[in-house]
């Protein structure tokens, strides 16, 4: 009863940010994402009639001994099977965690994809998907590789690939501006912004005619309006975070020289656009061509630590481990 499955990470080029219900962890809105092939999280899940409660242990150091959403994850997986044993989850990160690198996303794909390996369940289970939210929102798009879109469909999700990685040579640079895990998870912070931003009721009735229309974009190989879309996408996500009470203000000085090297590049030719998410990294995402190009330009802001660049990747699997 042991599995170990690797899931990269993925970034949104139209935001999720919000939830229409807390306790299934449903998304107030669909998203649409990129999966990073240059990062990547591996996970090993031994279920053990010994075991007298679920341990996690990350990164090499055993977490506190609740982790609710990780049992949730794991309770759904036991019901599917019968298996009534806990679980050892170890799982490892070859990038920073909590940091704005969707961590949580390729953490919850590799562990639903291991353990529903170790439990017998059928890698093509559609609730494995559902299981995946019930970790974290963004983790279900990692279980796909290239570009993939999540929808609200009645009262659930719906998840599909819009396109493999072999469809569109995409890159992604990613600007690594901090080490260091933040401070307000994106769980506790788009809550906050439900519940207090002037501009949330906005974020939501706008945001469906972005993701139709990126959709069209990705399927037509628009990068132009691509970029254009995934950039207002992604500062009208930061208008939310920033208006909320107290402020989410995740970019450091070194964010914003970033955004305004890749401004300039495109304005200057490059085809390239930045995303951000809940912490200070910065994505360049751009045709595979000129990411040399992208990625010596990011190396050379200051305050960029290290930048890691790749093509994009597949969706979680089964690994020897
Ligand atoms: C800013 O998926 O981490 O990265 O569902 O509460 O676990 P939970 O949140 P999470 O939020 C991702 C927010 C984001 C935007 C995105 O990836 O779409």
């Amino acid at each position: 009863m042991r599995a170990c499955a690797m899931a990269h990470p993925n970034v949104a080029l139209i935001k999720y940010w919000g939830k229409r219900e807390a306790a299934a962890n449903l998304p107030a809105v669909g998203s649409l994402s990129v999966t990073l092939g240059a990062l990547r999280t591996e996970t090993t899940v031994v279920f053990d009639e010994m075991l007298s409660h679920d341990v996690l242990i990350l990164n090499g150091v055993e977490q506190p001994s609740e982790h609710p959403r990780l049992t949730a994850c794991l309770d759904a997986l036991r019901a599917l099977s019968g298996c009534q044993f806990n679980a050892q989850v170890v799982s490892e990160n070859d990038f920073p965690t909590g940091a704005g690198l969707a961590s949580s996303a390729s953490g919850y794909a590799a562990l639903v994809t291991a353990a529903a390996a170790a439990l017998g369940i059928d890698a093509d289970e559609p609730r494995l998907f559902d299981i995946a939210r019930i970790g974290s929102g963004s983790a279900p798009r990692s279980l796909y590789g290239g570009v993939a879109l999540l929808r609200n469909e009645g009262d659930g999700t719906q998840i599909e690939q819009l396109i493999t990685p072999e469809d569109w040579a995409l890159s992604v640079v990613v600007a690594v501006t901090t080490e260091v895990a933040k401070d307000t998870t994106s769980r506790d912070g788009m809550e906050q912004s439900r519940l207090t931003s002037p501009y949330y009721g906005q974020w939501i009735a706008t945001h469906e005619a972005d993701l139709e229309r990126a959709v069209d974009c990705v399927r037509n190989r628009d990068f132009d309006t691509l970029a254009e879309l995934a950039e207002h996408s992604c500062l009208k996500m930061h208008s939310v975070m920033m208006t909320t009470r107290p402020p989410l203000l995740y970019w450091s000085p070194t964010t914003l020289a970033a955004m305004l090297k890749i401004l300039t590049m495109r304005n200057d030719g490059v085809p390239v656009f930045f995303t951000i998410d809940a912490g200070p990294q910065v994505k360049a995402v751009c045709p595979t061509g000129v990411a040399g190009e992208v990625e010596s330009e990011l190396a050379g802001v200051p305050g960029v630590l290290r930048t890691i660049t790749g093509e994009l990747g597949y969706g979680a699997r089964i690994v020897a481990g």
